[in-house]
């Protein structure tokens, strides 16, 4: 397995994953309608642009046998508490989940931030999703819940977690 750093270049890449890995992931979780709305409006090629470009998130992709096989991104939280970092997305092929690609990118992230002064690592998810599992495993905790609008009516209903880098 190779993880690289990718830029714009590799939106229809991420495009791509996300398509397939969502529609397994959220199948449970989110009505057709909201996934499809979330999809568009994360991951539209000008909205994914603007992470990369205006907002800072970085990129990583792994690949097997040179095939995309997941991806996840990550930025500082926000300007002023610059020790804590974001998992903004992390997102492996259902096909190949629970072979280590999730695990190898997140330490990729870790090994990453640190250099730059992190200290904690944060994100939301979805308090239905199966991830929870795999995030307590690698030593995340639940910081607190929140429902967060996102247009349409729509929420996301998540836990915020965090572990120590
Ligand atoms: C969550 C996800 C990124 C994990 O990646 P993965 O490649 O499947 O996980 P790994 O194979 O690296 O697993 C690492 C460890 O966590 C464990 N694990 C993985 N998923 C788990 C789960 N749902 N519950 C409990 N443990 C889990 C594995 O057994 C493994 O343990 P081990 O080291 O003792 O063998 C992946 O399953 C995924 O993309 N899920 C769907 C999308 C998603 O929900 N993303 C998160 C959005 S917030």
């Amino acid at each position: 397995m190779e993880i690289t750093k990718v830029g714009v270049e590799s939106i229809p890449t991420i495009q791509s994953l996300a398509n397939t890995t969502w529609a397994v992931a959220y199948r449970e979780i989110l009505s057709e309608a909201q996934m499809s709305y979330m999809l568009d409006l994360i991951y539209s090629a000008a909205s994914l642009q603007k992470q990369i470009e205006e907002l800072g998130h970085r990129f990583i992709v792994a690949s097997v046998n040179n095939v995309a096989s997941g991806f996840a991104s990550y930025s500082v939280k926000n300007k002023k508490e610059l020790g804590i970092f974001k998992l903004q997305k992390i997102y492996v092929d259902p096909a190949l989940q629970g072979s280590g690609i999730g695990k190898a990118l997140l330490d990729f992230v870790i090994s990453e931030i640190r250099p730059l002064g992190a200290k904690t690592l944060e994100l939301n998810v979805n308090r239905h999703n199966k991830a929870l599992g795999f995030y307590q495993k690698l030593g995340f905790v639940i910081i607190g819940e929140k429902d967060i609008p996102i247009g349409n009516g729509y929420f996301m209903n998540d836990f915020i977690m965090k572990v120590n880098v």
